[in-house]
């Protein structure tokens, strides 16, 4: 079992898993488990801080998307916000089991302009914990300025998968949700979710008992358990869209992608003076398919 830090990134080894932490928008760009990776990354992505990864677990804060508000302090704020493009703290290690390390960000590490846009004093302590059988990521929002202010949150997973076209999603049925590619709400009718096109939807108030499959020809992948994080947006971006992103690489990658990104995304989450906010997801492989269909 190890921690080691590079210039750039940190890594942990523990038997045949291992996770790999880039500085840099504390995105994690590398989980293996039994040697396998289970994060799709892009051959394309920029690790070296001049864009956010394509892949691996980008970190949203504070604004999913962008803002349509242009009253709202986050109006002027990057597309999904500055915490995957800035350079977080590493904070060193904080558990041995399961072996856990964590990064900080606050208002000294934006760039000046990020500052004037989003003038708020803030820590994010992000923790990474690296279980035998799963991988926990989990955040920590606290105010400590003096005045309140609104953010989203979401884990933006991209899991690697087989074939896109063999995928499922279960436990998304009866579900209301946005779809971004129409701009409507509705209720999801599909008794599980499959992908012939581009597809981006946000799940909204997902009962957080509720874990979502990703299954892959009958076998489950991956199970994703969500705490405090009540919306789940699953995108693939298909071919067309992926044509249009320079740094998405292989072009035919959006089949071996998927992203389920648990969020606070449909509403923002109002933090006051000195208090804090926390979530987490964790994610594990394999075990049985299990259908959650009717808890709302
Ligand atoms: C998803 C959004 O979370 O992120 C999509 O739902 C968006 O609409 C995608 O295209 C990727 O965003 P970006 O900024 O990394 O290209």
């Amino acid at each position: 079992m190890s921690v080691e830090e590079f210039d750039d990134k940190v890594l942990i080894v523990n038997g045949s898993s291992s996770v790999t932490i880039l500085k840099f928008g504390a995105s994690i760009i590398s989980w293996k488990l039994n040697n396998e990776e289970r994060l799709w990354l892009s051959s394309g992505a920029k690790l070296d801080g001049s864009k956010a990864v394509r892949g691996g677990i980008p970190l949203v804060f504070p604004i999913f998307g962008k803002q349509k508000d242009e009253k709202h302090p986050t109006f002027k704020l990057a597309q999904h916000g500055f915490a995957r493009n800035s350079t977080w703290e590493f904070l060193g290690q904080t558990s041995e089991s399961p072996i856990t390390i964590q990064f900080g960000l606050g208002p000294e590490n934006l760039n000046k302009e990020t500052q004037e846009i989003w003038p708020y004093d803030f820590t994010l302590i992000y923790s990474v914990s690296l279980h035998e059988d799963k991988l926990v990521t989990q955040i920590e929002v606290e105010n400590t300025g003096t005045q309140a202010f609104e953010f989203n949150w979401l884990f933006h997973t991209y899991y690697k998968i087989p074939d896109i076209t063999d995928t499922l999603v279960n436990n998304l049925v009866d579900q209301q949700c946005f779809d971004q590619l129409v701009n409507q709400q509705y209720v999801e009718k599909a008794p599980v979710i499959s992908f012939h096109e581009e597809f981006d939807r946000v799940y909204k108030n997902v009962n957080q008992d509720k874990i979502l499959q990703i299954v892959d020809k009958g076998k489950v992948l991956y199970n994703l358990k969500r705490t405090n994080l009540p919306d789940s947006v699953v995108w693939n971006p298909w071919i067309k869209k992926s044509e249009g992103m320079a740094d998405f690489e292989p072009k035919d990658g959006y089949l071996n992608m998927l992203c389920v990104e648990p969020g606070h995304v449909n509403s923002m989450i109002l933090l006051n003076s000195k208090d804090k906010w926390n979530a987490s997801q964790e994610i594990s492989t394999g075990g049985e398919i299990k259908v959650q269909a009717n808890i709302y």
